[in-house]
């Protein structure tokens, strides 16, 4: 959601194929705008459209975009709608200063009125010109541009990072509060962004802001000033050693399909990781100990979540409440005591919905734990301990491997606070190489004939309704079909009135679960619908379903987990037969920042 990036260098030249670069590299985070400028001298060059990155830059030649400093955003509309005026960058009324945000900007209407009010020009509804303006106020009143960006700072609400220059100068200024923002520090050149991956093929030496903080970057130096009292600070960079192969699509297709099939092996190292980590008693005793435990997320780590609850009451004895992010404030704040407990989850850790709810359980003193695949992000640094999900860049828009680790996590952790054997481990990655194995071809199989509906359901009981619901909106978030997941046993009470010929229902079936499934598979097909059965090999379930997709043998809890991978497949083979592209689907963005 929304990028941005910012290069400072020692003498002028060609900056555009860097900002395009660095452009395509933030694409994954979803957008639907893109933008550039470039600053030399007295002359601020901008460029900006609706569309796709590589058509925008070649429509408006980006690559011959010149000059000492440059910024590139990618926009993903909240405030105005995707179109020229609205996409980022932004002058301000003169036109000798630029900026671009990340985040949302809540009193962004208020703010555009009193600018109008003001006299200032304000040429678009986009929140991003907010930010610009806000600074220019103050540049107006004869302010430096730490002073002026401080004061911004206490009228601008919601949260953001923005970057930002002006003609006649050698620097850029950048704003932390609450969004991304990393810079890193180059031969001859310094540079930041929203994110580490669009940095790291330019230098390994970064700095990572935190929020309040307001940093100028000059080609050879930068400079750390804290908003609260404008004071001076200290931070060495860091070496970053991670491998940016990660970030590449290895052969596959698709990010996605990799990163299907990437879960065998990050399951491995998340399994490693939660051996060795010496918080995992900590968080353990404070569960146990807990008046009330709440798993916290949106989307597919609200999946996990749920799935969460399901492994802890039935492995460990301890009942947690889950519950979507967003309505944690209104249903749970009031009953929330210090004596609670909240594992918050998200893939990015910048999910704001998720955010919002962790600083409201803060606020009335509940220990709060995290688990996010993005560390040293917002989530993870604001919590008193974090789980991290070991996955590498999930750079596919619908979750995948983040989703299967965020289950795997709370398993092991409800199998070692129930006493379990935690044996059963070991060969779970096995069993889901196995899984991508032996259901890809019969998945691709099954394809077409599903893939003719428009309309689906996906059902499960008990450890697999979580799994139903995550199959649903996978297949949802990139076929565009209308699937909606449900417990198995809900579906009499109203959605068996859609069952019409062949009208597809797929059941995910635990071992245990077998009969309760068998009989709503019944109710299915005795109406002509055709029953799609994943599950171990059983013979009731082959006897009494249309079609079977057969998971290799395992326990109850992890026969839940590899049932989702089927379902993966499904959407990922439907999505690619409709011409549409899994790993960026429409109005979709990876990393959600706003309300
Ligand atoms: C998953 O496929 C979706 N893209 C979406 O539901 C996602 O899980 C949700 O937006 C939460 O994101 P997070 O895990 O980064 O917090």
């Amino acid at each position: 959601m929304c990028g941005i990036f910012g290069i400072v260098t020692k003498n002028e030249q060609t900056l555009g194929p860097i900002l395009i670069d660095a452009a395509r590299r933030l694409t994954y985070r979803g957008y639907d705008s893109v933008g550039a400028a470039t600053i030399s001298g007295s002359h601020i060059d901008l460029r900006k459209d609706a569309g796709r990155v590589d058509d925008v830059a070649a429509k408006y030649n980006f690559a011959e975009m010149s000059g000492q400093r440059g910024i590139t955003q990618l926009r993903w509309a909240t405030f105005g709608a995707p179109s020229q005026v609205n996409s980022q960058p932004h002058l301000d009324s003169d036109g000798d200063i630029v900026g671009a945000h990340n985040g949302n900007v809540v009193n962004n209407v208020e703010m555009r009125e009193l600018f109008m009010a003001e006299g200032l020009t304000v040429r678009s509804q986009n929140d991003g010109e907010t930010c610009v303006h806000a600074v220019e106020r103050y540049i107006n009143q004869g302010k430096d541009f730490i002073e002026a960006i401080r004061l911004a700072y206490g009228d601008l609400q919601g949260d953001y990072a923005f970057v930002i220059g002006r003609i006649n100068d050698d620097k850029l200024y950048a704003i932390k509060k609450g969004s991304g923002l990393v810079v890193g520090i180059g031969d001859g050149f310094t540079c930041l962004s929203s994110d580490l991956p669009s940095i790291l093929p330019l230098t390994r030496e970064v700095i990572r802001l935190n929020d309040g903080e307001i940093i100028t970057l000059w080609a050879d130096r930068v400079e750390l000033h804290l908003v609260k009292d404008g004071s001076r600070i200290e931070r060495a960079p860091e070496t970053i050693v991670e491998e940016m192969s990660a970030v590449q699509k290895g052969g596959y297709a698709h990010f996605m399909l990799k990163e299907i099939h990437e879960q065998p092996e990050v399951a491995r190292e998340v399994l490693h990781l939660l051996e060795n980590n010496t918080d995992v008693p900590r968080i353990l005793e404070t569960i146990r100990d807990a008046r009330q435990v709440y798993f916290i997320g949106c989307g597919t780590s609200y999946h996990a979540c749920l799935a969460g609850a399901v492994y802890f009451a039935q492995l460990a004895g301890k009942a947690v409440i889950p519950v979507l992010a967003p309505q944690f404030i209104p249903q749970y704040l009031p009953a929330i005591g210090s004596k609670d407990a909240g594992i918050f989850v998200s893939q990015s850790g910048e999910t704001k919905d998720v955010l919002s709810a962790l600083q409201a359980a803060q606020e009335k003193g509940m220990t709060t734990f995290s688990m996010a695949n993005v560390i040293g992000s917002t989530l993870t640094r604001g919590t008193s301990a974090w789980l991290p999900l070991g996955c590498g860049y999930e750079i596919s828009v619908p979750a995948t491997k983040t989703f299967t680790n965020q289950v795997i996590t709370f398993l092991y952790l409800a199998a070692r606070l129930g006493g379990r054997d935690l044996a059963q481990f070991d060969n779970l990655p096995e069993l889901m190489e196995k899984t991508i194995a032996e259901t890809d071809p019969q998945v691709r199989a099954l394809a077409p004939a599903i893939n003719a509906w428009n309309d689906l359901y996906c059902l499960g009981y008990g450890a697999t309704y979580p799994m139903a619901l995550e199959g649903a909106l996978k297949l949802k978030e990139i076929t565009y079909a209308h699937c909606e997941g449900m417990l198995s046993t809900e579906f009499k009470h109203g959605p068996l009135s859609a069952i019409t010929d062949g009208f597809p229902v797929l059941f995910a079936a635990g071992p245990e679960d077998v009969p309760l499934i068998v009989s709503g598979i019944n109710e299915v097909t005795c109406r002509g619908g055709r029953a799609i059965a994943i599950g171990a090999p059983d013979s009731r379930l082959a006897a009494n379903a249309s079609d079977m997709i057969t998971l290799p043998a395992s326990s109850p809890e992890v026969a839940a987990l590899l049932a989702v991978i089927p379902l993966q497949l499904l959407s990922y083979y439907m999505a690619v037969a409709r011409g549409f592209d899994p790993d960026f689907p429409r109005n979709l963005s990876k990393t959600l920042t706003v309300d």
